[in-house]
């Protein structure tokens, strides 16, 4: 895959989220409530109305008042759509999920880890940065951050913060042990991830994975 040079942003940990994310996903088009699982297929009639609602600063049709309130009981009557929904540009490129792994370190050493060595390594934040930009050119909605351990990884909340506001759907592969640094769990708590997975390990080999 041949991408565009992009310009990297300044770093942005504190837009707020909006409440619904309106992409593109493959071949369909998509209507989310970031940190709730499911979501609407509205085809691309209805996602061109929005972004043709939000270019002229009207508020939410009829059709979306009454399915995120089914959906999610979310009341969006006479809510401006450029305020409630972050629109996706499509992307030429098409792609629709990723996984990444931001570090290879950990805190446990888990026998069965097909890591290994677990080194501690991750990139640079500029190189994240652009690492990011470049899965929301290419169309990834639904990012899943793992490891190694991500929630030990220093610049998570960065990464985590800037694939959010990026308009990525995110997920988290964890082994639990920091959720409850406050830092995390106040980052979690306000920006809630769609899907949260825990591995738990049992205390024998037969009860382990
Ligand atoms: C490498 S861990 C990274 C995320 C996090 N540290 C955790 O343990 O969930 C991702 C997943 O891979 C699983 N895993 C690790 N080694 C495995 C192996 N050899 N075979 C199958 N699953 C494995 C873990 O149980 C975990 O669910
Ligand atoms: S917690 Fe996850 S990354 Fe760490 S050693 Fe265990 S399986 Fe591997």
């Amino acid at each position: 895959m041949t991408l565009a040079p992009i310009e990297v942003a300044t770093r942005q940990t504190t837009r707020r989220r909006r409440a619904l994310l309106a992409a593109p996903f493959l071949q369909d088009f998509l209507l989310l409530h970031p940190g709730k699982p499911g979501g609407l297929k509205i085809g691309r009639r209805r996602f061109r109305e929005l972004q043709q609602a939000a270019a002229d600063g009207t508020t939410c049709p009829a059709w979306m008042v009454e399915a995120v309130r089914d959906a999610w009981k979310l009341e969006v009557t006479d809510r401006p759509i450029d305020q409630l929904v972050q629109i996706r540009t499509p992307s030429p490129y098409g792609y629709g999920r990723a996984s990444y792994e931001l570090n290879l370190g950990c805190n446990y050493d888990c026998e069965v880890c097909y890591l290994g060595l677990k080194k501690f390594e991750g990139l640079s934040w500029l190189d994240r940065e652009r690492l990011l930009h470049i899965l929301a050119d290419a169309g990834v909605l639904w990012l899943k951050l793992t490891g190694g351990e991500p929630l030990i990884d220093k610049l998570f909340p960065d990464v985590y913060t800037l694939a959010d506001e990026l308009g990525m759907m995110l997920s988290i592969s964890s082994n639990g042990s920091r959720l409850s640094n406050p830092k995390i769990l106040d980052l979690l708590t306000n920006r809630r991830p769609y899907r949260l997975t825990l591995s738990i390990y049992g205390a024998t080999a037969e009860g382990s994975l």
